[in-house]
């Protein structure tokens, strides 16, 4: 495994393992399987959101089964353990974005609370605003992310699914209140480039809620270096691998030049001997600003696929044909 720090002082694995099925479409005994492993292999970094659950059962299953886990290996010192607030849904059993909770200091007060029950720990070490939300004032929720930090309720605070402009703006107004401000974005970030349409989040491609990280985001990353990207979805949930997975057309990413750039991962998996996902996996873990994977496994197999990107070395050749396809 390789590590990474994070918020200038926090050690993680340089992939993190996306739990947001699990006890869900992906069942007790595998996700703890799944668990165990990653461990093994020396991930510390564990993602998961007080909603995962909500649309296939109850919000808080992923959270609730990470809990048990984790009490039932005493492990929890070793991990660095991510969750978020903000797009549960406020009735249960219909998880559209019109009844998602939202940002709003209560929300977030609350939220952070049922979190560490369902997790069963004392302080969450890292803590996204999941989406951003603009009908709250963007000064009350990094406000109140800042006090949890303050408190030590949670340790990094992070945000996810944002321009970078709001980014930007959520950070200026943490530093005018003389609180913490977001160290870790986590935004949708694979291989292949949407369309521009769906890129410059406001898409009209795809939904509003999830821009992907784009150029402008990697120029802010650039120029903070006290903030890193944590990459979610990187294996398009399976299209890299399963013939009959399209690559998703409602995200943007279904156009030629597409096809044009998977052919070139194609072509240096076959030369390394790789599969494609590896390939996405390892160009990321190349690229500086420091990229987090975090990735998704239903199965042993899938993750130990995952883990041994890490072991996979790109030649400067092979990165510049990888980035300019
Ligand atoms: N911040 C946000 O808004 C946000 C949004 C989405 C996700 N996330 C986080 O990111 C994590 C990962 O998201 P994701 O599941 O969309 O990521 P992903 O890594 O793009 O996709 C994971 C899925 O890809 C398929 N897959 C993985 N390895 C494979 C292999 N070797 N062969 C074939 N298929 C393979 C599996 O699908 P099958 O199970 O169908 O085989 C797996 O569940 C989530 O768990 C969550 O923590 C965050």
């Amino acid at each position: 495994m390789l590590y990474r720090t994070i918020g200038n002082r926090r050690t993680v694995s340089a992939l993190c393992l996306g739990t947001m099925n699990f006890g869900g479409t992906t069942d007790h005994e595998t996700a703890t399987a799944i668990l165990d492993r990653f461990v093994a292999a020396g991930g510390t970094f564990i993602d998961t959101a007080n909603n995962y659950g909500q649309w296939t059962g109850d919000a808080g299953e992923s959270e609730e089964l990470l809990g048990r886990w984790m009490h039932s290996r005493g492990n929890r010192d070793q991990l660095v353990i991510a969750t978020k607030c903000g797009a549960k849904t406020t009735m249960p059993g219909n998880p559209d974005d019109e009844y998602w909770e939202g940002l709003g200091a209560a929300v977030i007060e609350s939220a952070v609370k049922d979190s560490l029950t369902r997790l069963g720990i004392d302080r969450i070490d890292l803590y996204y605003a999941h989406i951003d939300n603009r009908s709250t004032p963007l000064e009350e929720t990094v406000g109140a992310f800042g006090r949890l930090a303050a408190e030590g309720v949670v340790d990094l605070i992070g945000c996810s699914n944002i321009t970078s402009w709001r980014l930007e703006r959520a950070r200026q107004l943490a530093a005018d209140q003389g609180v913490a401000q977001y160290s870790v974005l986590q935004q949708r970030y694979t291989y292949l480039w949407p369309s521009p349409l769906a890129q410059d989040g406001l898409q009209r491609l795809g939904s509003p809620h999830f821009p992907h990280a784009g150029v402008e985001h990697f120029d802010y990353l650039d120029e903070h270096r006290d903030m890193t990207l944590v990459a979610y979805s990187p294996l398009l949930a399976g299209s890299y691998s399963h013939p009959e997975r399209p690559f998703p057309a409602e995200r943007g990413y279904a156009h030629p030049t597409a096809y044009v750039r998977f052919e070139v991962l194609r072509q240096v998996a076959q030369e390394l001997g790789a599969t494609p996902n590896q390939v996405v996996l390892a160009w990321m873990l190349h690229q500086d600003p420091v990229v987090i994977p975090l990735f998704g496994a239903s199965s042993v197999s899938q993750l130990d696929e995952a883990l041994d990107a890490v072991e996979i070395r790109l030649d400067a050749e092979q990165m510049d044909r990888l980035n300019n396809a």
